[in-house]
Parts: C-alpha cells; sequence; structure tokens
C-alpha cells in the first residue's frame, strides 16, 4: 500500500511538474467528517459553476480510493470517505494526497494536494497487556530487566513520548536508549527481593505520547519472585516446659511443637528429629513424628531415676542446602507416690536389761523413700502395747528408746511393730517388726511354796529319812533362777539344829540325822534358807515347824505304892472299924509319853477279898466296899493292874498290902515330926523342898506381876491376849516337868504326880487367858495314913531316870488343905 502510494505520488508528481504550472493545495486534518469542505474548487481553478456541471468536473484519485468529491452546485471539494493519515501515509511525516481534477470540453487536466493533517488519534499501545516476569529471591540490587516497547501511529509530537510505572518498592523504571532514537523501557531492581514478604508484584507500565490531550497504553507486569532457601524453619518457642507424671501412659503424645518455615515447596517443608547426640535416656524414654513432630512417650519415667529430660528437637527442611531451625523441650517428670517407705535398721536391736531405765535407747532406726516432696515425708508410728518410744533424731532417723518399767518375768520379749506413712496420696505405708529381747535381771528372790510349813514326824524314825522336801521359785531365770537351799544355823536344846538335820541345797530335802524322842522333844523349827545364784543373790527364809508325834513308847511307872524295895510289900494300914467307902490308900502312876499313851486307867486284877475293896478306875482310889467283918483276914493284898490307853498298850502292876488293925484310928503321919527325925536324906529332901517351895513361889509372883502388866499393855495395843499365845509359849524348854502334890500337915498318904509340862508354861497359860477357859484341875490332897517319902523318890528316880524331876507344892494355908494346879496341854492333836 505503502509503495504503491509512493509510486504514485512520484508519478504526478513528474507529471504535473511537467504539464501544470499553478498547482493548487489543501490541508485538512485527517479524520474530518464526511461532507467537511476542503476548498473552493471551481474559484480556485477559475471556472464558474455552469462549467462544472457542464464540462464535467470529476475529481480522480491517483491512487484509485474516492476520498473527495466534488460538489457540483457550488464547486467545492468535500470529503467524501474517512480519511486515516496513518493508514495512508504510515509513519511519514507529510502525508499529502495528489488529485486529479479533470474537465471535459475541452479536456483540461488540473492537479492539486490535499494534505493530510495529523491529528492524535492514537494512543501508544503494547503488544500485550500482560506481562509476566519470573525473578528469583535472590536476584542482585541493579539488575535491569527489559521491557516491551510500546508503539503509537501518530507521528509527530503525537506519537510515543514517555514512559511511567505504578509505584513499587522494589523497582524502578530505566529508560534505555536504543539506535533510531528509540527508547526502551527497563524495570531496575532497586533492592532485594523477599519471596517471604512479597510472592508477586504487580506493576503498571504507562506509556504516553506526546499529544494533546495526552494519549496513554498500559501494560501490566506480574513479577513472581522465585523462592529461594533462605528460611530456617523457626517453632513457635525456643523452649517448651512441660510436666508429665511418672504414671503417665506410654503412647501419649506429650507435645507437639511447632516449627514453620517461610519458605514454599519443599524449601518450607519441615521434618522433625531429635538432635544428633541425644542421650539414650531421651532416645529410649520418647519418639518424636518426623512429619507432625508429635512427641510421645514410649518408655517408663521414673521419677526417682531421671527428674528431667532435655529434649533438642530440630526441624529440618527440604531445600538445599538444608536449613535447620532447634528448639528445646524440657520435660519435667513429677512425682507419683509410688515407693513405699522403707524402715532401715541402722543398728541391730540389742537385748535389754529388765532394769533398764526408760529411755534407753535399744536400736537406731531410719525411714527412707524414694519419692519426693510429700510423697516422701515419712512418718513413723508404733504399735500401741509394747513400752517403746521411738525419739526422732536429725532427718528421719529414729531411736528406739524404752518408755517404761520392763519386767522381764512379765514379758521376756517384744516384737515391735514400726509402721512408716509417707504423706503422699494415695498413702503408702510399709511395716517391718523388731525383736527385742529382755535380759534377766536378779530382781525376784526365790520364794517358798509356803512361808511356813508344818512337818509331822513319829519319835523313833529311823536316822537319814526324809523328813520334808521344801521348795522355792524364783521368777528370774538362768543363774539368777538357780536355788540352793540351806539351813539357817539356829539352837535346838543348846544344840545346832545342823546335828539334827540337814538339807540337799540342790531341791530342798530335808533329812533327819537321828531319830527323835518326843518325851525330850516335842517341837523345834527350822529356818530354811533359799539363795539364787545370781550377783547379788537374793533370798528368803521360810520355817519349818517340826513336830514330834508321841508313839507309845512307856509303860506306866509306878509311883505310889513304891514297889523300890523289890518285894518288900508297903503296907497300908486301916482300922477294922472303917466304914464302906473308906479311902484306904490311892495309887499313882505316870506315863511319860502324853495324850491317850498317857492316859491311865486303874484295875483291881487281884485280890485277897474282891468284895472289900474296889479301885477307882480313873484316880486310883482304893476304898473298901463294905464294913469290916469280924472274920476278914487282917492282911490283904491287892494287885492293880494299870494301862495307858495307848496302841499298843502298855501295863504295870502295882501291890497294894493292907494291914487290918484293931482300935487303930486315923493314923496321922506327922510330917514335920518325921522330917524332924534324924535322917540325913529325909533332912535333904525336906530342905530341897523349902527351898523349892519357897523359890517356886518367889517366881510365880515375878513371873505373874510381870506376865500381868504386859498382858494389860497387850491388851490396850493388840486386844485378846491370847493372840500373845506364842509369846508366852516357851515350848523350847525341853525338860519334863513333874508336879509331885503332897500334905506337909501329916503322914504321906498318897503322892500326887502331875505328868504336865512346865510350870512356867502352865503359868503362862494361866496369866493369858481367861479363867473360865482354863485348863486346869484341883485336887484336894488327902493324908495319906503310912508312906515314907523316901521311897517316893526312889520310885521316881528308877522310873525315870533320864529325867529331871521338879518338886513343887503349893499351900494354901488358911484352909488347913493345899491344892495344885495342874494343866495338861495336849500340843498335838491325837489324830
Ligand atoms: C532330792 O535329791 C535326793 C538325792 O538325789 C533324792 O533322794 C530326793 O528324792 C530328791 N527330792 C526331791 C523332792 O526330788
Ligand atoms: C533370813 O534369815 C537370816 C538369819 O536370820 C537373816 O539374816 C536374813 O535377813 C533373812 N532373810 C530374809 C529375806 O528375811
Amino acid at each position: 500500500m505503502k509503495w504503491k502510494w509512493l509510486g504514485l505520488w512520484w508519478y504526478h508528481f513528474v507529471l504535473l511538474r511537467i504539464t501544470i504550472e499553478g498547482q493548487t493545495r489543501y490541508s485538512i486534518p485527517e479524520e474530518v467528517k464526511r461532507g467537511s469542505v476542503v476548498g473552493n474548487l471551481a474559484k480556485d481553478l477559475g471556472l464558474g459553476l455552469s462549467d462544472i456541471l457542464d464540462r464535467k468536473l470529476r475529481v480522480a484519485s491517483e491512487a484509485g480510493e474516492q476520498y473527495f468529491s466534488v460538489d457540483a452546485g457550488k464547486g467545492e471539494l468535500v470529503v467524501n470517505d474517512r480519511i486515516d493519515r496513518e493508514a495512508l501515509c504510515g509513519q511519514s511525516t507529510s502525508c499529502i494526497l495528489p488529485l486529479q481534477v479533470v474537465i471535459e470540453d475541452p479536456l483540461q487536466l488540473h492537479r492539486i494536494e490535499v494534505e493530510i493533517r495529523d491529528i492524535n488519534d492514537n494512543s501508544p499501545n503494547f503488544l500485550s497487556n500482560e506481562i509476566s516476569l519470573y525473578i528469583a529471591e535472590s536476584a542482585a540490587v541493579g539488575t535491569r530487566f527489559p521491557l516491551e516497547s510500546a508503539g503509537d501511529p501518530d507521528v509527530g509530537s503525537n506519537s510515543l513520548k514517555s514512559y511511567t510505572l505504578s509505584k513499587n518498592d522494589c523497582f524502578s523504571l530505566k529508560i534505555k536508549e536504543i539506535e533510531g532514537g528509540k527508547a526502551a523501557p527497563e524495570l531496575f531492581l532497586e533492592k532485594t527481593l523477599d519471596r517471604e514478604k512479597t510472592s508477586v508484584h504487580k506493576i503498571l507500565l504507562t506509556a504516553l505520547d506526546g499529544g494533546n490531550p495526552v494519549r496513554s497504553g498500559t501494560t501490566q507486569i506480574t513479577i513472581t519472585v522465585l523462592d529461594i532457601n533462605d528460611n530456617f524453619p523457626v517453632f513457635e518457642k525456643n523452649l517448651y516446659k512441660i510436666s508429665l507424671g511418672e504414671k503417665s501412659l506410654k503412647g501419649i503424645v506429650i507435645i507437639k511443637p511447632r516449627a514453620t518455615d517461610a519458605d514454599e515447596g519443599s524449601n518450607g517443608e519441615v521434618e522433625f528429629s531429635f538432635a544428633p547426640r541425644t542421650p539414650p535416656s531421651v532416645l529410649s524414654a520418647f519418639d518424636i513424628h518426623l512429619l507432625t513432630g508429635e512427641i510421645t512417650l514410649k518408655g517408663d519415667l521414673d521419677y526417682e531415676t531421671v527428674k528431667s529430660y532435655d529434649i533438642d528437637v530440630i526441624a529440618k527442611d527440604k531445600g538445599s542446602p538444608q536449613m535447620e531451625g532447634h528448639c528445646r523441650v524440657q520435660v519435667d517428670v513429677t512425682d507419683f507416690n509410688d515407693n513405699a517407705p522403707e524402715i532401715v535398721f541402722t543398728s541391730q536391736p540389742k537385748p535389754v536389761r529388765e532394769d533398764a531405765p526408760s529411755g534407753t535407747v535399744v536400736a537406731l532406726i531410719s525411714a527412707k523413700d524414694l519419692d519426693s516432696g510429700d510423697n516422701g515425708k515419712v512418718t513413723l508410728h508404733l504399735a500401741k502395747g509394747p513400752p517403746f518410744n521411738l525419739k526422732p533424731s536429725f532427718s528421719n532417723n529414729y531411736a528406739l528408746v524404752t518408755s517404761g518399767t520392763l519386767d522381764r518375768e512379765s514379758a521376756s520379749e517384744y516384737n515391735i511393730e514400726i509402721t512408716a506413712t509417707d504423706s503422699g496420696t494415695p498413702q503408702l505405708s510399709s511395716t517391718k517388726t523388731i525383736h527385742v529381747s529382755i535380759t534377766d535381771v536378779n530382781d525376784n528372790p526365790p520364794s517358798f511354796s509356803q512361808s511356813s510349813y508344818n512337818v509331822y514326824l513319829k519319835e523313833n524314825g529311823l536316822p537319814g529319812s526324809i523328813l520334808y522336801s521344801v521348795s522355792a521359785s524364783d521368777l528370774d531365770s538362768g543363774e539368777n533362777a538357780k536355788i540352793s537351799y540351806s539351813i539357817l544355823d539356829s539352837k535346838v536344846q543348846d544344840v545346832s539344829v545342823s546335828s539334827y538335820v540337814y538339807i540337799n541345797s540342790d531341791n530342798g530335802s530335808i533329812y533327819s540325822m537321828h531319830s527323835f524322842d518326843y518325851e525330850k522333844l516335842k517341837v523345834f523349827q527350822i529356818q530354811v534358807q533359799a539363795k539364787d545364784q545370781g550377783s547379788p543373790s537374793l533370798s528368803s527364809n521360810a520355817t519349818v515347824h517340826v513336830f514330834i508325834l508321841d508313839q507309845n513308847d512307856n509303860t506306866p511307872a509306878v509311883i505310889y505304892p513304891s514297889s523300890a524295895a523289890l518285894g518288900s510289900l508297903s503296907h497300908q494300914r486301916m482300922p477294922r472299924s472303917a466304914k464302906a467307902g473308906h479311902l484306904v490308900t490311892k495309887v499313882t502312876a505316870v506315863d511319860a509319853d502324853s495324850g491317850h499313851n498317857a492316859w491311865i486307867s486303874y484295875r483291881l486284877a487281884e485280890a485277897t477279898d474282891a468284895s472289900l475293896f474296889t479301885v477307882n478306875q480313873y484316880t486310883g482310889e482304893v476304898r473298901t466296899k463294905r464294913a469290916v467283918y469280924e472274920q476278914d483276914d487282917s492282911s490283904q493284898r491287892l494287885l492293880i493292874e494299870i494301862k495307858d490307853d495307848g496302841q499298843p498298850v502298855q501295863s504295870a502292876t502295882a501291890t497294894v498290902s493292907i494291914l487290918l488293925e484293931d482300935g487303930l484310928h486315923e493314923p496321922i503321919l506327922d510330917l514335920r515330926h518325921k522330917m524332924s527325925e534324924p535322917s540325913k536324906k529325909t533332912g535333904r529332901i525336906t530342905l530341897y523342898l523349902i527351898l523349892s517351895l519357897a523359890s517356886v513361889s518367889v517366881l510365880s509372883l515375878v513371873t505373874f506381876l510381870i506376865l500381868a502388866v504386859k498382858c494389860i499393855r497387850g491388851s490396850r495395843s493388840s486386844g485378846s491376849c491370847c493372840m500373845r499365845r506364842s509369846d508366852c509359849d516357851d515350848y523350847k524348854n525341853p525338860n519334863r516337868n513333874l508336879q509331885i502334890q503332897l500334905n506337909t500337915d501329916g503322914p504321906i498318904k498318897y503322892v500326887e504326880v502331875l505328868g504336865g509340862d512346865m510350870i512356867s508354861q502352865s503359868q503362862s497359860f494361866r496369866s493369858c487367858m481367861s479363867p473360865m477357859s482354863e485348863y486346869s484341875d484341883f485336887t484336894l490332897i488327902k493324908p495319906s495314913s503310912t508312906t515314907d517319902f523316901k521311897e517316893v523318890i526312889s520310885v521316881l528316880d528308877a522310873s525315870l531316870p533320864d529325867s529331871t524331876w521338879t518338886f513343887e507344892s503349893q499351900q494354901v494355908s488358911s484352909k488347913n488343905s493345899s491344892y495344885s494346879v495342874h494343866t495338861f496341854v495336849y500340843w498335838l492333836a491325837s489324830g
């Protein structure tokens, strides 16, 4: 098109120059309206209006297109079509359309030119509306990125003049001059890109022309920032702290640390792991999920082993190079009361002496609990009962001490239960038993089964036989309870008791060392001692009363009438005038035994005339049964049997010769007369008797007074005198005392022998006991007709050779008669 127009133009130019001289030129702007008048062609060509019509004036375009036409009526050249300068002339600065004006008749040819002036009817224009750029984050500052230039068909000032860029921090616009005076826009990187901040930049590039008004064209530049791995994964926190109970279940997720990577794609894909050189303790207890970072518990936690774990976690992206971030997870294990307290015996318990004072340390105990805090706070308790206490010393250490008096005899050992309890929840406890034995101390004396023993022993026993066995026990143990027996020395009848008995020191059996004679020794006592082997040893005493039992080992001894002369009968005289019931004589016998063994009875065994005499069974009195007849023999003989009541019976006989005399009055033995006879022996006896009487009387009086005083005092303080009977007793005196009563104011008709015991005793009883209960017997002594006292003595001497005799007579002078007090005391019950 262009070239065609250019060719045409050249043709017209040459032709017109040659053929046409004066050339007409019009100038119009492009894009005028159709019908717009370009110029008055008729006038300019010098033609009249009629010529135009007549000569058929017409306009022909050399190019063929008819942009113009001639208005025949007015002769004006008008625009026939839209004229686009850019279409006709392109970018050439001048645009002239040559026209041929042809007039017929005659044919004339005129040439005119229409200059088309440019108007700014085109905007600058980019080839595409959008430009996409991809720039790496790492692009250096100052880097230029060429942009597409815009085009503008207008020319001159209406053509493209400048570019502008919408505001952007990172980019600016630079214009690069290129050959031909053209300018090319370029993007200039003002500062480093950060994809993470702005991943896409959208910039509007505007091209402006120089027209008036200015026209512009734009294009959208989209810059995508390409990621590079310039960010490391970042954890939300540097340090995560969590607490985990030591009994937590395996498999639970304990924490999920989050890490983000600002990069994208694989540069931002994070994988989690434990740091290298993570200790095995962590590895065995925890697991981490590669992708999610969840840390799970896989092992058992034990607060007592590890109280806290520090886990270093790494988050790595997948970029190249890989970048990593770190964080630390601190897992504090919280204590769970999973350990029961433990009781430890720091020292083994020692045996304790039973006399240990309260507070004596028996053992040292400590308590442990592996837990901590309240879970590890241990308290110890003792079971109630045993007299022990726990005394706390420094931290969880205790001393087991006694808290009271101990007595091995009531409890020889203790099993003390100790309970340890912690203060945790749930509370745990444990118990332990400690064995404490109590050692013996000699604190118990041996004790006899009885405080006193009564032993009854028949007289005449075999020496060396067991008399009795005492026994004592001791509550202590071992040597402290080992008892040895002994007999404490004392005197029995002025002889050491050790000559009577001995004791088996091991088992307390007491043996007699000789046989006993009741008649000499009725009772004695032994002090027995039991002694243990402790240190110091303890002892206790017991009394053994040994009572000798009487055996009937003595025959009755006839005291009167005396048969000392052996055969020569003693003669009793009686008057024939005596009436029935006359007391002829009295047979007197004694028996050294006692009780039934000494209970004497008399019986007339033989008589010259049994009808004349009778013997009183109990008193031995011989009386006449009837009056004496003339024909009765003057010499009568009686055989009297005397028996005791013992088992077996012992008996004796006495023969009484009686002489019946005529005209004989009651014969009276004048003792004083007889005594005054110059008989050596009689005189001496009389003297003894007097001395005895006097001394006994005085002694009795004194004793009586003393006892009376004592008794009054005693009764004031302790009531009855009888309570003090033992004080009064004097059975230590082993001597057998016989009282012989005889009347002293005439010839001895008979002798009364009182086979009782000692005077002192009877006196004691009398003085101590009330008169109502006295065992006393009053016997009136009557004058005897014929008897020599010498014979009495000799009989006594003969029949009781071992005895010591005491004669006693008490006289009540006022009544001319005497009475005697005698007392039989049966010490021993016959049963
Ligand atoms: C004591 O020992 C003696 C001698 O061994 C023995 O004969 C006696 O029977 C014992 N007495 C007791 C009570 O065991
Ligand atoms: C036992 O008797 C002895 C001698 O009489 C005496 O020394 C001792 O103290 C008595 N022991 C006791 C426990 O009474």
